[in-house]
């Protein structure tokens, strides 16, 4: 199992939903983060000149996956989320060692399929 934490912009955030359930994965955690990549932030003009504003708000979406589902939700999320213009996030991808639900006691890659 591995889990992809996807950083995106928030107004990305339906249609990288929608990509993902037409490809059958439906559960995930979406949490809003603020953050900042290489450019730290961005600078903003105001009347008494320039200041810079550090973490800008993005969203986060968390979802574990069998391992061969993973690079084509990757390859999705990159197509959906994609402006071509900084700040369009970051996806990272962990091992996952184990999981387990809660109402039926399942684990492992039973519980991201099983009913
Ligand atoms: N190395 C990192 N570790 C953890 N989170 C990161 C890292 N880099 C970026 N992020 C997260 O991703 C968000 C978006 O980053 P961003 O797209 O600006 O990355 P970037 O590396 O600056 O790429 P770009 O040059 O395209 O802007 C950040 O706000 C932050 O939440
Ligand atoms: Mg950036």
């Amino acid at each position: 199992m591995k889990k992809i934490e996807a950083i995106i912009r928030s107004e990305k955030l339906d249609a990288v939903k929608d990509a993902l359930a037409s490809q059958g994965l439906l559960g995930m955690t979406i949490t809003n983060v603020s953050g900042r990549g290489r450019q730290k932030g961005i600078a903003l003009q105001w009347r008494a000149g320039e200041y810079r504003v550090d973490f800008l708000p993005k969203v986060k979406i968390e979802l574990v996956l069998h391992e061969d589902e993973c690079q084509p939700a990757v390859e999705a999320i990159c197509r959906v989320a994609r402006t071509g213009r900084e700040g369009d996030g970051m996806i990272f991808v962990l091992p996952v060692e184990n999981a387990f639900r809660v109402r039926t006691s399942d684990s492992g890659e039973p519980c991201l399929t099983g009913k």
